[in-house]
């Protein structure tokens, strides 16, 4: 016969309650990282609006990952069962969205983010200068910035997506129609190729606004 581990109850529910509250806790504290960052931006858009004449910033669409997904990558991405190495491994739990009218705007404000002192880069993917091949656009930046709670300071990680009305547009549309089930294979790869054309014409789009922008300007 087996030997059998026998935990108590009391002890079960106090792990579960335990496991529980850190969750909870780590949760809350994404959600301020998210906060924090959201101002940062917030406080860029206001000053450089007076600047350029114009806000670079259409709209700012922030998440906390739903315990749920965080749970399916960790399995996905066979991430050890505990807060710790949930901090370590998953980097997008707090999500920031900028979306931007022009793509110069990203680059500005990428820049001015990044030069702030308790703002650190941990990563960065430019799917602007290299797109994915079904034609995702967008820049990605990870990055690790304080929260000050009472009693310490926490380092936390955020993930920021910077890009144009017509990247975020396209990549709406994208995920909506990715996720469609029971389509015929052929219809399927109809639609990959629909979908990198828009996104090719997308581009353009935002190309010929840069120019009309600069035109403007001058
Ligand atoms: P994830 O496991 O999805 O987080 O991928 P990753 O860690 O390799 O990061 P990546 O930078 O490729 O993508 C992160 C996020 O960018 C995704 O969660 C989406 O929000 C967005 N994204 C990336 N690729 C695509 C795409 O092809 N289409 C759409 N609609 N969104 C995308
Ligand atoms: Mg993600």
């Amino acid at each position: 016969m087996k030997d059998e581990i026998i935990i108590s109850e009391e002890k079960l529910i106090q792990w579960i309650d335990s496991t529980y509250k850190s969750f909870k806790e780590l949760i809350s504290y994404y959600k301020c990282a998210m906060m924090e960052v959201e101002t940062k931006f917030n406080v860029l858009n206001e000053e450089l609006s007076l600047k350029y004449d114009h806000n670079p910033i259409e709209a700012i669409k922030s998440r906390i990952k739903s315990p749920e997904s965080i749970i399916n990558k960790m399995k996905r991405r066979n991430i050890d069962n505990n807060i710790k190495s949930l901090e370590e491994n998953l980097f997008d739990i707090a999500g920031v969205r900028i979306i931007c009218s022009y793509i110069s705007d990203i680059y500005m404000l990428r820049d001015a983010l990044l030069k702030q002192d308790d703002v650190r880069l941990i990563q960065e993917k430019d799917y602007i200068k290299n797109p994915k091949p079904n034609g995702y656009r967008s820049l990605h930046l990870i990055i690790e910035i304080p929260i000050f709670l009472h009693d310490r300071k926490k380092l936390m990680k955020v993930e920021v997506q910077i890009r144009t009305l017509s990247m975020d547009f396209w990549a709406s549309l994208e995920h909506k129609i990715k996720y469609k089930k029971n389509l015929n294979e052929n219809i399927v790869e109809e639609i990959r190729t629909e979908l990198l054309d828009c996104a090719n014409i997308c581009n353009q789009l935002d190309e010929r606004i840069e120019l009309i922008k600069t035109k403007a300007e001058s």
